[in-house]
């Protein structure tokens, strides 16, 4: 393969990783070409278009395998629970996972419900004061879901009313707060705005609380933008209490908890690697305008042979860094390190977790174009960060950075980084949000085009959100191959593979966002005809 000036001057320069990336290309050249036939996920690329269905290449098919108002089977503290609303990020935890397993025909899903809809979930629409029912109805559609699938024949299914079975709503559960800020905050109630997240070593999703701060009543220019829950003054949120990475373990052996050591921002998702010296390292975006790549190292090294208990210990304690891309530096926010923190006004360690954002500015780190995902490459460790977009620098098509540790060490103080993948109609992707690699170290990427703009004006070229795939090495490296385009004003999140990388989990959030009215549905995903749009989650078969 030809290697290019560039790119060999990149990898010249980190010592191991001269080898590491050759060793990272054999291997991924096993991934065959796109245009070649008959091995490895071999796909012909689709057209992007705007039709109101979930599309896939030739040779693909999906199940739907749970939609939003799916009865469960079982019964919480607000009665019969529901599958809830706008589903996206998705771990599938093998069933025997905890015994060692990696079966990859039944297991169990992890699901993020991240924000609702007032029309399909409370039947609110714009104008009066939201009454409490509704407020209730929308604070029962967030949070996560538990779940039991099961491929039978071909066919993937969920098992309702399983023991694992369980909803998470922004009421319920009450749940502890660990590592610094529980000085100030000792407990959180429920949990929301659950956007994308990550699976731990030791089975347990992590999931990311976003947009928490849209909920209470947000007045912009004389118009209410937000959720207005504090119509009703009971049901205004403290909104101290999220903002914050979640763990769930979906076994049901450990109760859900709050990880303050990880910080207070709008967390997109939470990617771990282990340092040299087995120190855990999670990666976090912050996904706004002008924000900020942060990373935790958590205190004690990781210790395969402990309890899940005791390794999930390593959450609670920690250094949280933000990025500088300038100097290559990650900042600590750390009181006793920091004299800016100092200055700043923070007085304990608690204060600057529940300030994230304000701790980082102080320390002068870079604010970015809203962060949006991050994955480690399972070949060579390097991070890759989906930038989405930022509208109030002209930065419209978003890119996806690629973050290189010095010395290959995660724990360590400094970085480099590159633009991997610029979006845009020369590419045929735009405004890159969730990533997932599979195992030969392609990178699938799902795009969120703001559901107003998809398909119009400079959004025109791309149609409706998709899916694709892009080689991070061989020929093809930094080409994007479209493999999915979700239904009208949908966005495709969550994707997750089984371990067999036989089955592709997926969530299609959001269809028929932009409808004005029940009478004017603008899709009608998945039940087509007339119907009310819902989002829902497939499983999506046909690899080879
Ligand atoms: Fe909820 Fe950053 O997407
Ligand atoms: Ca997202
Ligand atoms: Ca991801
Ligand atoms: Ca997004």
């Amino acid at each position: 393969m030809s290697v290019s000036r560039r790119k060999f001057l990149v990898y010249a320069g980190l010592g191991s990783y001269a080898t590491l990336a050759g060793a990272a290309s054999q291997a991924r050249l096993a991934f065959p070409s796109l245009r070649r036939k008959g091995e490895g996920p071999n796909f012909h690329p689709i057209a992007p278009t705007t039709a109101d269905e979930l599309r896939l290449p030739d040779g693909f098919r999906y199940d739907l395998v749970c939609t939003y108002g799916e009865p469960l089977g079982t019964s919480g503290p607000h009665g019969k629970e529901v599958f809830g609303y706008n589903n996206d990020f998705i771990a599938y935890f093998p069933i025997d996972a905890l015994q060692g397993g990696t079966n990859s025909r039944e297991g169990l899903l992890w699901v993020n419900h991240e924000y609702p809809h007032p029309l399909f979930v409370s039947g609110y629409t714009w104008g009066p004061k939201k009454t409490e029912e509704q407020i209730l109805a929308e604070k029962h559609s967030v949070g996560g879901s538990v779940i039991h699938v099961k491929r039978e024949g071909q066919v993937w299914k969920h098992l309702p009313g399983s023991r694992f079975t369980r909803r998470l709503t922004a009421n319920y559960p009450k749940m502890a707060v660990t590592g610094p800020a529980s000085a100030l905050l000792p407990e959180a109630v429920g949990t929301l705005a659950n956007c994308s997240g990550g699976r731990t070593p030791w089975f347990t999703a992590l999931s990311c609380e976003e947009n928490y701060d849209s909920y209470n009543d947000v007045l912009v220019q004389g118009k209410y933008r937000g959720y207005r829950w504090a119509d009703v003054p009971a049901q205004a949120l403290d909104e101290r209490q999220y903002g914050w990475v979640v763990e769930v373990d979906p076994f049901g052996e450990l109760p859900p908890v709050k990880h303050s050591a990880l910080g207070r921002f709008a967390h997109e998702n939470a990617a771990w690697r282990l340092a040299p010296s087995g120190q855990l390292v999670v990666y976090m975006g912050d996904d706004a305008n002008d924000q900020y790549l942060y990373k935790f190292v958590s205190a004690e090294p990781y210790q395969a042979r402990a309890s899940r208990a005791d390794r999930r210990e390593l959450l609670s304690a920690g250094t949280l860094y933000a990025a500088d891309f300038a100097n290559g530096r990650w900042l600590p926010l750390d009181l006793k390190r920091s004299e800016a923190l100092r200055k700043e006004g923070f007085k304990s360690q608690a204060e600057v977790l529940l300030e994230t954002r304000k701790a980082a500015k102080a320390v002068n780190a870079t604010p970015i174009d809203r962060p949006e995902d991050c994955e480690v490459h399972p070949l060579d460790g390097i991070l890759y960060v989906a930038l989405t977009n930022n509208s109030k620098h002209g930065n419209f098509f978003g890119q996806i950075v690629r973050l290189i540790e010095h010395n290959d060490d995660p724990a360590g103080e400094s970085f480099r980084f590159e633009i991997f993948f610029a979006g845009g109609p020369q590419s045929g992707l735009a405004c890159p949000d969730n990533l997932a690699f599979d195992r030969s170290g392609n990178l699938w990427v799902v795009c969120d085009i703001s559901s107003s703009s998809a398909g119009r004006g400079i959004y025109e070229p791309f149609g409706n959100n998709g899916m694709f795939v892009v080689p991070t090495s061989g020929p093809e490296a930094g080409d994007a191959f479209q493999f999915a385009s979700g239904p009208k004003e949908s966005e495709l999140t969550g994707p997750w593979f089984t371990e067999d990388e036989q089955t592709l989990f997926l969530s299609v959030q959001h269809p028929g966002e932009e409808s004005a009215g029940m009478d004017q549905l603008s899709s009608h995903w998945p039940d087509g005809g007339k119907s009310v749009p819902r989002p829902g989650i497939v499983a999506i078969t046909g690899f080879r």
